[in-house]
């Protein structure tokens, strides 16, 4: 077996655990991509750096869960920010504490198709079984 058929081979292999896909998303650190991140039994919050700060200055006047059913990028949650800030009543935070809130928010909270593999190349993807129908349908 030559060097590239047996890389050919160990890629397909890694495609079809979804390896690859891992790989290719790297943003956090090894493991937490597939692993079930640690939360807050209490909030729910991802337990990370920033986590308290988020909890404490999040939650006051809502549930977490209208934070961590939120995602979006880091100018996302800025907006909001900004937002809660002009017609809510938040409170202004020092500029570290907002760096802080919004790293986290962007990391863990972030754009929900970051958290999925990226799609299977056309040649690795099973046979699409609804094909079919929508031929006859359309
Ligand atoms: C001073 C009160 C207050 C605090 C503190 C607060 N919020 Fe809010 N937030 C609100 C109100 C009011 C709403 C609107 C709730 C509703 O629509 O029912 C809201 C809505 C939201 C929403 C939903 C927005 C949407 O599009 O529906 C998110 C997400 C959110 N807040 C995140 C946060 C985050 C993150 C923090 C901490 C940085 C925070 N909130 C702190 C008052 C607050």
């Amino acid at each position: 077996m030559t060097g590239v058929t047996r890389n050919i081979l160990a890629s397909a292999r890694a495609m079809a655990t979804g390896l690859l896909g891992f790989a290719l998303l790297a943003p956090l650190p090894a493991g937490a991509q597939e692993a079930v991140p640690e939360k807050d039994p209490e909030s729910g919050f991802v337990i990370a750096e920033g986590w308290e700060v988020v909890k404490a200055q999040c939650t006051v006047c809502h549930s977490a869960k209208l934070v961590t059913q939120n995602h979006g990028t880091r100018h996302h949650w800025a907006y909001l920010i900004r937002w809660m800030q002009e017609t809510q009543g938040l409170w202004q935070f020092p500029e570290p504490m907002q760096a802080q809130i919004l790293d986290y928010l962007a990391e863990y909270y972030g754009p929900k198709d970051s958290y999925r593999r990226r799609p299977l190349p056309p040649e690795a993807r099973p046979e699409n079984p609804y094909k079919r129908a929508e031929n006859v349908s359309g």
